[in-house]
């Protein structure tokens, strides 16, 4: 398949559901410093990734971390689920503050294969039921995506597209 054209200063946001695949393609495609996670913000305030009470904590990291490096002018990769428009909105606020492009990358893979893969992260297992509430919820904001301020949205729809697409940093 053709390679996702992405500009070479953007704000990248991933969107998927738990065990869609979002770190794995973030740590295939982006350097490490260019991915800010929810999950490795809530390691760094609270030790435990799976500890949902840091979650508010952790965005607010998340968040000022993207706020600083996009000043900075760097590419930022997010690495979270961001099913909702709730958690998409601080995310287009800080592109258009920046005046830099958000991008989203949607992997929208088979909600099976994402159940099954969240059940068996050895980590972090997340339950089907959860899986399925935000398989609902990306589903129902996929086509608002470019109203909600995205520039660009590219969705991935099964492993083999996922596994297969290049991402090339253009401009
Ligand atoms: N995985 C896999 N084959 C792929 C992609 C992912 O087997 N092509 C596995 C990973 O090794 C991991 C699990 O599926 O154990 C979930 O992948 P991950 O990239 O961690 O998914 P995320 O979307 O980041 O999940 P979360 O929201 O829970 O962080
Ligand atoms: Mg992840």
């Amino acid at each position: 398949s053709q390679p996702l054209r992405v500009p070479a200063l953007s704000l990248v946001v991933l969107v998927g559901v738990a065990g869609s695949g979002k770190s794995t393609f973030a740590a295939r495609h982006f350097r490490p410093t260019q991915v800010v996670s929810s999950d490795g913000c809530r390691a760094l305030v609270a030790d435990d990734p799976r500890d949902q009470s840091a979650t508010g904590a952790a965005f607010e990291v998340a968040h000022l971390v993207t706020r600083h490096r996009l000043a900075n002018g760097l590419l930022t990769v997010l690495d979270a689920t961001s099913v909702e428009p709730a958690a998409r909105r601080p995310l287009l606020e800080l592109a258009r503050e920046h005046d830099v492009p958000a991008v989203a990358i949607v992997l929208d893979l088979p909600e099976e294969l994402c159940a099954r893969r969240a059940a068996e992260r050895p980590d972090r297992a997340v339950a089907a039921a959860v899986v399925h509430r935000q398989h609902m919820e990306l589903r129902a904001g996929l086509h608002g995506l470019r109203a909600e301020g995205f520039a660009a949205v590219h969705v991935l729809r099964t492993e083999a597209e996922a596994a297969g697409t290049a991402v090339d940093l253009v401009g």
